[in-house]
């Protein structure tokens, strides 16, 4: 019998902030957590070919394995692709967008939306401010050198503070709340705390999504879910990739292997 397994992707290691928030709510179901480095970052990639690569790939996935939830755990990706996707997929689809109602209620002086250059300028984004943010001031930043930073530091090299504390300098003295809208950043949230000082809130979407998961898969779940298997795969050939493997293989995860977009 096969186990209850996710589909879980992204273009690079973001996607496993979330996760670990699945993990931890669900220790027994399986994941297969597959990523499109070939085409990273998305945070720089025209929306059409993010769309396109993202659907091909994940179709790839859902036909040849036993799959029973994806989840596009990048919310660059999650904030175009999701109609399409749910159209030529028969499971349910989990997406990933910028936490910003959270964000919003907890906010006294303004929320700061730390996400993709993407992800900042899509109308999904300033339709979820319009919505739920409209009273509040909100300042958005997009930088894919903290999506580069959090890459290395799951391939085992330190993160630089300075640079970090650069990246998120133009937020100073504005904002009590920040939104990491991307996956990558809660891998770097102890550094960001720790530069933006600790009266500065941070929220992400990681617990929401593992909740909306538990829920949908609540009838699922099998008696024989009980030693989970959790499969990596990537694009193409990745640099570091010895480092990387450290960093998965403490997460659970077994040798990371390369499946190509097929037809790319
Ligand atoms: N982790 C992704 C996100 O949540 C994308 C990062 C990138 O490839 O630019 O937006």
């Amino acid at each position: 019998m096969s186990k209850t397994t996710i589909l879980m992707f992204d273009s690079g290691v973001g996607g496993l902030s979330v996760f670990q928030d699945i993990k931890a709510k669900m220790p027994n179901l399986s994941c297969t957590y597959i990523f499109d480095n070939q085409a990273y970052p998305y945070g720089e990639l025209p929306q059409e070919e993010l769309i396109s690569r993202t659907c091909q790939y994940v179709s790839q996935f859902v036909e040849s394995h036993n799959i029973d939830l994806v989840v596009i755990a990048c919310n660059t990706a999650s904030t175009v692709v999701l109609p399409k996707l749910r159209q030529l997929l028969s499971i349910p689809v989990v997406g990933v967008v910028p936490a910003i109602k959270p964000a919003s209620q907890r906010a006294n002086i303004g929320v700061g939306l730390i996400a993709t250059p993407a992800t900042i300028t899509r109308e999904y984004t300033h339709d979820l401010i319009k919505d739920f943010a409209a009273d509040k001031d909100v300042k958005l930043l997009g930088s894919t050198t903290l999506v580069d930073m959090a890459e290395k530091k799951l391939r085992k090299s330190l993160v630089d503070l300075e640079q970090l504390a650069k990246v998120l300098e133009p937020l100073n003295g504005y904002i009590d709340v920040a939104v990491l809208g991307c996956t990558h950043f809660p891998l770097l949230k102890e550094e960001i705390q720790q530069v933006m000082g600790a009266d500065v809130v941070l929220v992400d979407s990681g617990e929401a999504i593992a909740r909306r998961v538990e829920f949908l898969l609540q009838d699922k779940i099998k008696a024989d879910d009980q030693h989970p298997l959790y499969r990596v795969y990537c694009s193409a050939e990745i640099e570091y990739k010895e480092a990387l493997q450290v960093s998965l293989t403490e997460m659970g995860f077994g040798s990371l292997k390369i499946q190509p977009l097929k037809g790319a």
